[in-house]
């Protein structure tokens, strides 16, 4: 149902939304929730969760913004995840159906999914992992990365993962950032039909790398590698040993003991390790997955993201487990071979609900209507977006050819240190098109002004939340001071994203972007300081600066400005050497669209790269107040 009103128009949920969703009264249980934040988390965690020992105190604020949650409680997520299900008929229901881009299909039931994920921790355990270790995890698509994470988490170790789209730079400096002395490869992933080369990428990194004991392989795409004797080991041959038992005990966990670190990019300087703990997070996560996409026994839930970021962590490994849901998970790219493919896997596996990135949406929109129409999506009945705004064309576009008109689209704002969900509609939420709606029962979000008040309706502001929330992070990994400065020091008291938005009459939040140096390509986040220092490690560039440029399907794409060593000349084939350069170094999604050689670049009087006035040039909008620039 639709309408249209000052707002623009309101989508309405259908009376079968209505009657499915496990949340009806949104407004009743956010205020209970406000009203009593601890009390109403206290709950949930009792009545969904296994604890192996109860909590003292719900949230210990008393060293904020260190807030801890579930103070003095033990659990292990694996325990949730896997272990308690083997008590119930859910032992036997599928958890996993894998999707290889060749067409292997493999599923894995909770019991299939437990048996490996204990000999893996028991392989790790046997190469001396133990509790706060940290193991870093490079690969794919592909079910042994889930298995990996598991391991580590049953064990207490504290994994690492990097996104298998990262090269050489990017993974030798989260490796050498974590202290990891395990990593987890692939020899390769399949993606469009050629082959990622994983492990010379990792044998490359490596080299500067010298805390890694071992290297784990696991054989995907059946390459020729490298295998470094008395440090490489194959999985499959490690798990045909007799170490390789089931027979492991989940490690009790303290409810703050660290989880996992993930390494996301900030304002200024090197990747930030964003750590999550075992119970606040378990709880945060679950509890967001059940409201928002209405989780039931007879769905197919279809996060689309990678494994490697947030998205996957929390919505492909840990929430969708704890629930006991049945996932679908793919390993390629959504037009290999035809541009019909996830429409196809919809078919197929009968997907119930999508979950997936704006960027994904528009690249398939390109295609047309033909190739979803061929496909039976009728299984379809919510679906989801994350990573960016997305545009109303986008939007109406997956509400009307994919989603049929009766599967409502939970536009979901949040981050790698939230953990969970934070801005989201819940299937029974009305919905404007471009709008994430409104805080997640118990976040209080607002957009404020250089004062910290409230901005009046439809004018942009910064966003700040102003409660905690069990799947917050606890810290950036090794810096805490980061941690405080970063999130905590420009409001006291309220978590600042970094992101501005608009509120308009009717309480919705509109997300504008983000306000500090992060690009948002295709959804991925980047740092505009790493991609930097992987443009000035090129012999040629001595001086660089990136910008994010407004892009129609990628949401942003990268321009980089850069001043080139004395004597050497620009060319077009040097652009194309320094953009090779940058995949090289960083990962394909890091590659700019346009490298600019030039001579200077503006700096204000203490040095620091107005970028504001760059982006104006590029986009031919006026530089604005120039008072603070150098010359
Ligand atoms: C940034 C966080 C957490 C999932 C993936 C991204 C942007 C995220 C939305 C949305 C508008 C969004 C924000 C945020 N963002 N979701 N639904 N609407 N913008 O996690 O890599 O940590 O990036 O992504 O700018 O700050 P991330």
């Amino acid at each position: 149902m639709q309408s249209n009103g000052s707002q623009g128009e309101v989508y309405y949920p259908s009376e079968t939304i209505v009657a499915n969703a496990n949340i009806h009264d949104y407004d009743a249980l956010h205020q209970e929730a406000v009203a009593d934040l601890a009390g109403f988390w206290d709950r949930i965690a009792r009545e969904e969760f296994e604890w192996f020992e109860e909590w003292e105190t719900t949230l210990d604020d008393s060293e904020a913004p260190f807030y801890k949650w579930f103070v003095g409680a033990k659990t292990n997520i694996v325990h949730n995840a896997l272990d308690r299900h083997m008590n119930t008929w859910r032992q036997n229901k599928v958890a996993l159906i894998w999707e290889g881009e060749d067409g292997e299909v493999r599923t894995y039931t909770y019991r299939q999914l437990q048996r490996e994920v204990n000999r893996f921790a028991s392989v790790l355990r046997a190469l001396g992992v133990v509790k706060g270790d940290r193991v870093t995890i490079y690969m794919g698509r592909i079910p042994e990365i889930i298995v990996a994470m598991l391991a580590c988490a049953k064990l207490g170790a504290v994994h690492s993962v990097v996104y298998g789209g990262f090269s050489t730079e990017a993974l030798r400096e989260r490796i050498d950032d974590s202290h990891s002395k395990i990593l987890v490869t692939a020899d390769g992933a399949w993606l469009r039909g050629q082959t990622v080369n994983l492990k010379d990428i990792a044998d490359e990194a490596l080299m500067r790398c010298p805390g890694i004991q071992n290297v784990i392989v696991v054989r995907r795409t059946g390459q020729d590698v490298h295998m470094e004797s008395g440090r490489d080991l194959w999985y499959h041959e490690m798990m045909n040993l007799p170490i390789a038992t089931t027979d492991i005990q989940t490690e009790v966990m303290d409810a703050e003991d660290p989880l996992f670190i993930l390494y996301t990019s900030g304002t200024t300087g090197k990747p930030k390790a964003i750590l999550h703990t075992h119970g606040g997070y378990m709880v945060g996560t679950a509890t967001t997955l059940k409201w928002v996409f209405d989780l039931k026994d007879t769905d197919v839930w279809w996060c689309a993201a990678a494994p490697g970021w947030i998205t996957g962590h929390s919505y492909i490994v840990y929430a969708p487990l704890i629930n006991g849901a049945t996932s679908m998970m793919y390993e390629g790219a959504p037009t290999h071979p035809f541009p019909d493919r996830w429409w196809q896997i919809v078919e197929e596996h009968g997907v119930t609900v999508l979950y997936t990135a704006p960027t994904a949406i528009r690249g398939l929109m390109r295609f047309g209507e033909t190739w979803p129409n061929r496909r039976d999506l009728s299984s379809l009945r919510l679906l989801g977006s994350v990573g960016e705004p997305i545009n109303p064309e986008a939007w109406k576009w997956y509400y009307r050819v994919i989603g049929k008109e009766k599967a409502p689209i939970m536009d979901t704002w949040w981050q790698t240190e939230t953990g969970n969900f934070m801005i989201t509609p819940l299937p029974v939420t009305p919905l404007k098109p471009g709008s994430a709606t409104k805080g997640f029962p118990g976040v209080v979000v607002d957009v404020v002004d250089e004062e910290g008040e409230p901005v009046p309706p439809n004018e942009e502001g910064y966003l700040v939340i102003k409660t905690p929330w069990p799947a917050m992070l606890r810290t950036i990994y090794g810096d805490p001071d980061r941690y405080v400065e970063a999130y905590w020091s420009r409001f006291p008291g309220w978590y600042m994203p970094g992101d501005s938005a608009k509120k308009d009459e009717d309480g919705y939040i509109w997300i504008i972007g983000r306000i500090d140096d992060v690009i948002k390509v295709s959804g991925y986040r980047l740092g505009t300081a790493e991609i930097e220092s992987a443009l000035v490690s090129h012999p040629d560039v001595t001086e660089a600066a990136v910008v994010g440029v407004p892009d129609e399907l990628k949401g942003n794409v990268i321009h980089a400005f850069c001043i080139l060593q004395q004597g050497k000349d620009p060319s077009r084939e040097l652009e194309m050497e320094v953009k090779e350069h940058v995949g090289h170094e960083m990962g394909p999604i890091a590659k700019p669209a346009v490298v600019e050689f030039v001579d200077s670049l503006p700096k204000t009087r203490s040095g620091k790269i107005m970028r504001r006035v760059l982006r104006a040039q590029v986009m031919g909008e006026p530089v604005g107040d120039l008072s603070t620039l150098a010359d």
